[in-house]
């Protein structure tokens, strides 16, 4: 028998049994998203009794599991989140999360300074002859967290693709393994409406053949990256593959050919979409995925020309402070890699920074373009690091502009219904 195939059936074991390794002051992290380890993480509450106020590291959670979302487990969980989703934003109701700021391409290194979580749990797709498991869609942090563990237990999905780049991990550093075979979690295709349209054209304009992309998390990106349909040779250097890549690729739009690094190659750090996206990175050698740390790193993103970083806000206030993570104090997602890449495009040669929003929430009843950001809310891009801000109604060039050519210019793109009270706000705050 091969010697890799006799050590993977030698660390197998059940559930229960790699719980059984955790002690009470063990800290824990799990690789995230679509790899989330779903199995493991939905019985995490069974060792209740065992742990004290356990530390679980972990961000945009998949799952809602009881050690999380029920009150009675506040004493012996806590759940340490870098990037909120619904689960966590349910967790953090009942008191068990809360969450840990930091831009995206330095705060597990800055973690693992400070404290290195003990045990790794993370999702791999099967080994292959040569011994090695891919963490497939995701390398985040995935790679520095468990080259720090001490224990490093697995679940092993046939469901996973083969996705190439920085993604291996060997079975001699590898503790337990755990078996399971679950459909992957999907993120369904975002419906297109009017005014996404309208967005993703205004966008459009301000993207030339030729430049380097990066698409953010969220709805409108998605919308984005459909009006890009006539554009030729875009390159892909982004920190979340999702589905619109695909379609982009298909109608031949990304060719990576004016890249200045990593030339023809779709370079990402973690991917969420449908199984159409899973299917095409399975085995895809135009694929890298690579480290959150390289990946993301300003002065990784700024070494490609006409670097274009493209993500949404909650709320914008009229001198370009954006808040793109929580509503008022109340803690939303997360900083990600948006701060990451908008310092990596403004140091880019002929690079743009943009950040693209609705101009209203709330079925039309608020303003997303504010006199001042709400009470409690958190600026995620300094004003600094901001070149266009883009709604439906057009797009205000931030660039070498004064506090008050940026309050003129927000106001023309605010929704009609407060540009007047914008206005009187802005003079009430001597803003211009
Ligand atoms: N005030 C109050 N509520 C607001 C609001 C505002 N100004 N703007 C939006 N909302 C509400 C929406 O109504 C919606 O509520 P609902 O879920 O009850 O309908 C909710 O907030 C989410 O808004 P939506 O616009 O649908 O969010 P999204 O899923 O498109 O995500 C961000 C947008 C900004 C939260 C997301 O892009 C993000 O977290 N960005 C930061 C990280 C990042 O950009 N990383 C970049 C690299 S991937």
């Amino acid at each position: 028998m091969n010697k890799y195939i006799e050590a993977y059936n030698s660390k197998k074991v059940s559930i229960e049994e790699a719980l059984s390794v955790i002690r009470p002051d063990d800290e824990v992290i799990t690789s995230i998203g679509p790899l989330e380890p779903m199995e493991i993480m939905s019985r995490l509450h069974t060792i209740r009794d065992k742990v004290n106020k356990i530390k679980i590291w972990n961000g945009l959670n998949m799952g809602v599991y009881d050690f999380c979302s029920k009150s009675e487990m506040r004493d012996n969980y806590e759940l340490r989140s870098w990037f909120y989703s619904a689960p966590t934003r349910k967790a953090q109701g009942v008191g068990i999360a809360s969450y840990e700021p930091g831009n995206l391409h330095n705060i597990f290194i800055r973690k693992l300074q400070e404290k290195s979580p003990n045990i790794f749990i993370g999702t791999v797709a099967p080994m292959d002859k040569h011994g090695y498991f891919r963490f497939s869609l995701s390398v985040v942090y995935e790679k520095e967290c468990f080259e720090a563990a001490d224990i490093v237990i697995l679940e092993v999905n046939p469901n996973l693709p083969q996705v190439h780049g920085d993604t291996e991990i060997h079975i001699s550093d590898v503790d337990y393994i755990v078996e399971i075979d679950r459909p992957l979690p999907e993120l369904p295709k975002t419906k297109i409406s009017e005014v996404n349209k309208k967005i993703g054209e205004n966008v459009a304009s301000l993207v030339n053949d030729g430049d380097t992309i990066q698409l953010g998390i969220g709805q409108i990106p998605d919308a984005v990256a459909m009006s890009f349909m006539s554009k030729k040779d875009l390159g892909i250097h982004t920190e979340m593959i999702s589905n619109s890549i695909v379609d982009l690729v298909e109608a031949g739009v990304i060719t990576g050919k004016k890249k200045n690094i990593n030339k023809g190659k779709i370079v990402g750090t973690f991917a969420l979409g449908s199984k159409r996206l899973y299917d095409f990175m399975d085995n895809n050698p135009s694929i890298r995925l690579m480290r959150g740390s390289y990946v993301n790193d300003p002065y990784v993103i700024a070494q490609n020309d006409n670097m274009v970083s493209i993500n949404t806000a909650l709320e914008v206030d009229l001198t370009g402070q954006v808040c793109s993570e929580s509503i008022g104090s109340l803690h939303f997602s997360g900083t990600g890699g948006q701060n990451d890449f908008s310092e990596g495009a403004i140091h880019s040669k002929n690079g743009r920074s943009i950040i693209a929003l609705h101009s209203t929430a709330k079925k039309g009843t608020i303003s997303t373009i504010r006199p001042c950001l709400s009470q409690g809310a958190v600026v995620t891009l300094s004003r600094n690091n901001i070149d266009y801000i883009v709604t439906e109604y057009g797009i205000a060039n931030l660039k070498a502009k004064t506090v008050k050519e940026r309050v003129d210019s927000l106001i023309s793109i605010a929704h009609p219904n407060f540009r007047e009270e914008l206005e009187k706000e802005a003079i009430g705050l001597s803003l211009k």
